[in-house]
Formats: structure tokens, C-alpha cells, sequence
């Protein structure tokens, strides 16, 4: 598993948070609102991959209320984070758990299973394995902020080309789950939900930056220089020059990077 610092996720959230499509989330949380059991009126959503929390910062935000958070990372840091942060105020289960094994992910009773910038982390057979075992007539999906393969940096250079190339290349590496998807995450998991039965929307979520995130724009500028610095062929000179310019303008220039979310609801006929 690649880790993920408590930092770069906070970092990260507040883009993620204005890149969401709102309106899928609204279509979910309503779906979710018609499930209701005034028995039993806790749902349970299932996050997957779920770091410090931010799935659930954003529902919360977007109106979500009353579920079961059931929480699932490997990482027990950012679990324990998480606890921290909302153990207090709402009803949190946490499993620190291998998502690789997806027969003992804890799905039991699920209304919703949600997961934030993870798939272009997981692999096909990661995404087979958890439809065939997510109740197809009951658990709907809403997988987030997967990266799409685009970037536009504004002023441009001229190795953005072959730096992109070579980090969309990089993003195939395998996390953990076996050769990862990267950008072709979104399109698979949408054909195969399709195929599973369900109902599928997809809606672009792209990151946009500017200098009010510079921060996170050089840190962004770090990881793909990082990551493309070995095995791809590009120039150490050129490469370091590309990542001065980028420095040079992270406080004024402007990056797009694209992402999708998607949300497959169970099929109306059951
Ligand atoms: C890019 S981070 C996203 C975290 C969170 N969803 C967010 O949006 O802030 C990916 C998360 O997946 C978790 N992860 C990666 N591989 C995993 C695995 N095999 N089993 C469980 N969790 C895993 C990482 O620990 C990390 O928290």
C-alpha cells in the first residue's frame, strides 16, 4: 500500500471538497432519504479507503445525517485520526482492515458503499471482486474524485506533454491492489456497475487551482516531478527545469486536473 500523510489529505480536502459533483451527492443522500426505516433509522455507509474522514466531512456537509459512518483503511493512524476528529458527535465504526481482501470487508447490512480518490488506486479485479460481493439490489455506490488522466497548467511549457504522459504511465503502478486502473478507473467500474445491474451516473469533479492553493499546487508539482523521474526517459535536466517553472508560477499560473465521480444506484425494478 502506498501511504498517505495526515497532511497531504488535509491538503488535499478542500479542492476535493469544491471539485465533488454536488448533484450526485444530493441524488444519493435523497435515494438514501427514500430507504428510511422508521424502526431502524440509522443507514449504514461503508467508506472504503476513508483516510481521516473526508467522505464523511463531505456528506456531512452536503446534508448527510443520521448513518452509521463505518469507516475501512489499513492505515490505523488515520483511522485514529478520524475517531478524533468525530468520535464524539457521531456514530463511527472502525475497521482497520486490507481492502485486498474483499470477502472480509464489512458490507453486512450496507445501504451505500462510498470511497474518495481511491479506484484510480485499485485495480480490475479489486473492482469485480467488491460488485460480486455488494448486494446489487440493495447497496448503492458512490466512488469520487477518481483522476481522469488531464491536466492543463497555465502559462504552459513545453514538457507538460511528456510529463503528463509519463505520469498517467506512473499511475498504473500497482498500490497494492495489483496493476492499478489510473485513469481508466472511472469508465471500468462504470461498465461493469452497468453490468451488474445498476444504474450509473458519472460527473466531472476536476481539481481547479490557483494561487490561493499554492501549497497544494507545490506539492502537486513535487509528486509528479518524483514520479517521473526515473523509468520514463525524460531529461533530469529538463525535468528539473520543468519543475522550477512550475514553482516559479504555482502562485500565479493555474492547473486543471481531472477527476470523475460516479454514483450507481441498485435498479429501480427490485
Ligand atoms: C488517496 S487516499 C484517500 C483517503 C480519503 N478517502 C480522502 O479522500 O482523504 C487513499 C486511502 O486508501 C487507503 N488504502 C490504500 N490501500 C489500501 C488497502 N489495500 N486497504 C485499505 N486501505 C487502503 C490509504 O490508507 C488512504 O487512506
Amino acid at each position: 500500500m502506498s501511504s498517505f500523510s495526515i497532511a497531504w489529505l488535509d491538503l488535499r480536502e478542500p479542492a476535493d471538497f469544491s471539485a465533488r459533483d454536488k448533484s450526485l451527492v444530493n441524488h444519493a443522500l435523497n435515494w438514501l432519504g427514500q430507504k428510511e426505516d422508521p424502526i431502524s433509522p440509522d443507514r449504514i455507509l461503508v467508506d472504503l479507503g476513508s483516510g481521516t474522514g473526508s467522505t464523511l466531512r463531505a456528506l456531512t456537509k452536503l446534508g448527510a445525517s443520521n448513518f452509521v459512518w463505518r469507516l475501512v483503511d489499513l492505515d490505523g493512524k488515520l483511522l485514529d485520526e478520524a475517531l478524533k476528529r468525530h468520535g464524539k458527535q457521531l456514530l463511527i465504526e472502525d475497521y482497520q482492515a486490507d481492502l485486498t481482501v474483499v470477502n472480509e470487508l464489512p458490507l453486512t447490512g450496507a445501504n451505500i458503499v462510498t470511497a474518495s480518490a481511491l479506484f484510480d488506486l485499485a485495480s480490475r479485479e479489486f473492482c469485480d471482486a467488491l460488485i460480486a460481493r455488494i448486494d446489487s439490489r440493495k447497496t448503492a455506490i458512490y466512488a469520487a474524485l477518481n483522476y481522469d488522466g488531464t491536466t492543463q497548467w497555465s502559462p504552459q511549457h513545453p514538457l507538460d506533454e511528456a510529463v503528463l504522459a509519463a505520469f498517467n504511465k506512473d499511475q498504473l503502478r500497482d498500490k497494492g491492489f495489483g496493476p492499478a486502473l489510473g485513469p481508466a478507473a472511472t469508465a471500468y467500474l462504470k461498465t461493469q456497475l452497468e453490468n451488474a445491474g445498476y444504474t450509473v451516473q458519472i460527473a466531472a469533479s476536476p481539481w481547479q487551482l490557483h494561487g490561493q492553493q499554492q501549497q497544494l499546487v507545490e506539492a502537486l508539482i513535487d509528486g509528479v516531478a518524483n514520479a517521473v523521474a526515473h523509468d520514463y526517459g525524460i531529461d533530469q535536466n529538463a525535468l528539473d527545469e520543468w519543475k522550477q517553472f512550475r514553482l516559479q508560477h504555482a502562485a500565479t499560473g493555474n492547473c486543471t486536473i481531472g477527476h470523475w465521480d460516479l454514483l450507481a444506484l441498485p435498479a429501480t425494478k427490485s
